[in-house]
């Protein structure tokens, strides 16, 4: 489990880490859509970072798989939820809040980062800095970047994303 704050490599090794350890417990496996689904079930989806993992265990090159992956039914290349929330974890954004921030996430809505409710309806990731820390703590929700965050904006906010999804 990350701490507060996640830092960019972290974050990166953290996801690599985790399929890593998805395709070890596959074994001998060689199947690309067996190994992602594995990759899948860990992380909620397989993420750009895992897909070299894939290439190198299958022996093809990171087109193929991400091409293959791609046109493989039920095989998300995107996590699947309706609000995505990605919390900055760059050193400006952490200082400022940020780190309260994702302490926060995880606590009000009982998830671990780069989870999904048990819904679907939200997942929570950190992200390291979005280019815009004279406004930090900044957090991004599907897509949209919202600065200035305070606890309790935030607070009200995921108050009522917990309510929906219970
Ligand atoms: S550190 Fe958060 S936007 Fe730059």
């Amino acid at each position: 489990m990350l701490p507060g704050v996640a830092t960019e490599r972290e974050v990166r090794n953290l996801e690599r880490e985790r399929a890593r350890s998805a395709l070890k417990r596959c074994g001998a496996e060689k199947d690309l859509a067996r190994l992602a689904k594995a990759v899948q079930l860990s992380l909620g989806y397989v993420p750009p970072r895992a897909i070299p993992l894939l290439a190198e265990r299958v022996g093809l090159d990171v087109e193929a798989v991400t091409s293959r992956l791609e046109s493989e039914g039920g095989i998300l290349l995107e996590p699947d939820c309706r609000q995505r929330i990605e919390i900055c974890s760059g050193k400006t954004c952490a200082r400022r809040g940020g780190a309260k921030l994702i302490r926060q996430a995880r606590s009000t809505l009982g998830i671990d980062l780069f989870r999904e409710t048990p819904d679907q309806r939200v997942r929570i990731e950190p992200f390291r800095c979005f280019g815009q820390c004279a406004r930090a703590p900044n957090l991004r929700v599907n897509g949209v970047v919202q600065g200035a965050m305070t606890e309790k904006r935030f607070g009200l906010f995921l108050g009522a994303l917990a309510r929906v999804s219970k």
